[in-house]
């Protein structure tokens, strides 16, 4: 009896462990808990342990399995906004570190703080780790996803059905890349904001930053701090414009390069050593087809997504945290409701 009931059990799969994935398992384990029936769940996460861009990589290109790095965070990350805007409304960080804590903690501190609320359930066991989703077929016949997967640490690829996939793979780890006139003969290190790991190769150096939001200003100010010897930020639409210490400062859109000289709209120029890219990210899926994908800029509102959550095409496939993100865990365990 029991057996027949599990066989026809639902199949939920989901494509990441970060913090929405988490969420989305610590629902499902609640509910259990609670003794509702709940579907089989399998998660899958192409890194060796959860936590997405918490879980700090200090390498940058590709992981020891050749998949491109995910994370995107550096070294020495402290929060851009107030911890009291992300707390889970079950789990306190005053329970978490049996102690009042300061408003904009760093990296490793909201790790832990994540890892502290998951660690009391077992969801872990549902978790597929250095596992990559290669690719998802929806199946109109038996209405069901045909997911391929790549099992990392055996080389080997299968295949499994879900009859609800949730996507959780985060959205802040391909980088937009423009392109400026001559770059391709600047002499200096030129790269994006998602490679970056710590501020002190840029000690002297005079350093220009494209961009002029979080990570323009975070990274920017990091580099100031641990002596750059000028950071310049060049903005596209609006500087950020506080009053900056001196050593840094804002200029119009770069134009173009005629060596290690930089050329901006207002008609400066100035001579750098390295370049960052603080031009944000792309929704990226290369695990899905066309007509699954989300399409969709960094804002709050995505469009094809009812509540933020559903794909209108396809309800049965959800996704998680695609909005631009200013309330973050909190926002992901009320997407999950
Ligand atoms: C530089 C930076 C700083 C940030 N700072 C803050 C901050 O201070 N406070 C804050 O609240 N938020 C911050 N964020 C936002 C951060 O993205 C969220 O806090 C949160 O990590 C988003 O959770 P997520 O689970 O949706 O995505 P992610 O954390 O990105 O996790 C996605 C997971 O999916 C996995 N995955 C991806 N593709 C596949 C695949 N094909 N197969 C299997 N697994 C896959 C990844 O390995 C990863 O583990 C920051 C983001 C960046 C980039
Ligand atoms: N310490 C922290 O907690 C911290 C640090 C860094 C990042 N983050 C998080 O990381 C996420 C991503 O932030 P982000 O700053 O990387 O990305 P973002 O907020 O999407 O900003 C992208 C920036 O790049 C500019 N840009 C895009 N294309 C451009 C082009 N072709 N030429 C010139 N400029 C271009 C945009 O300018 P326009 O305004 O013209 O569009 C914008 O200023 C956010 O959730 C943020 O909170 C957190």
């Amino acid at each position: 009896m029991n057996k027949s009931k599990n066989m026809n059990k639902k199949r939920v799969g989901i494509i990441g462990s970060g913090p929405s994935g988490l969420a989305q398992l610590r629902a499902f384990e609640a509910a259990k808990n609670a003794g509702l029936e709940v579907p089989e769940i399998v998660c899958f996460e192409k890194q060796s342990n959860w936590g997405g861009m918490w879980n700090y990589s200090w390498r940058t290109g590709v992981g020891k399995y050749e998949e491109p790095i995910h994370g995107s965070m550096y070294k020495y990350l402290w929060s851009n906004g107030p911890k009291e805007c992300l707390e889970f409304s079950d789990y306190s960080f005053d329970e978490h570190f049996k102690k009042p804590i300061s408003s904009y903690p760093p990296r490793p501190v909201l790790f832990d703080y994540i890892q502290g609320r998951i660690k009391k359930s077992k969801v872990r066991d549902y978790i597929r780790f250095d596992t990559t989703v290669r690719w998802v077929n929806f199946n109109d016949e038996s209405k069901k996803f045909e997911v391929v997967l790549d099992d990392l640490k055996i080389d080997k690829t299968y295949t499994e059905e879900f009859d609800y996939l949730v996507v959780a793979s985060g959205h802040f780890s391909t980088p937009n890349m423009p392109y400026f006139k001559g770059i391709e003969q600047f002499p200096g290190q030129v790269m994006h904001a998602h490679d970056f790991r710590g501020a002190d190769p840029y000690k002297d150096q005079d350093l220009l930053i494209i961009g002029s939001s979080y990570s323009a200003e975070d990274i920017g100010v990091q580099c100031h701090k641990h002596g750059a010897n000028s950071v310049t930020l060049s903005y596209r639409s609006n500087p950020i414009g506080v009053n900056w210490p001196d050593g840094i400062k804002e200029v119009p859109l770069l134009t173009h390069f005629e060596g290690d000289i930089a050329h901006f709209k207002d008609g400066t120029s100035g001579k750098f050593d390295a370049v960052i890219m603080c031009t944000g990210y792309q929704h990226k899926f290369p695990f899905l087809p066309d007509e699954l994908r989300l399409k969709t800029k960094n804002n709050l509102y995505p469009n094809h997504l009812y509540k933020g959550v559903f794909f209108n095409n396809l309800p049965q496939l959800i996704y998680l945290g695609m909005q631009d993100q200013y309330y973050t865990f909190n926002m992901f365990d009320a997407q999950i409701l």
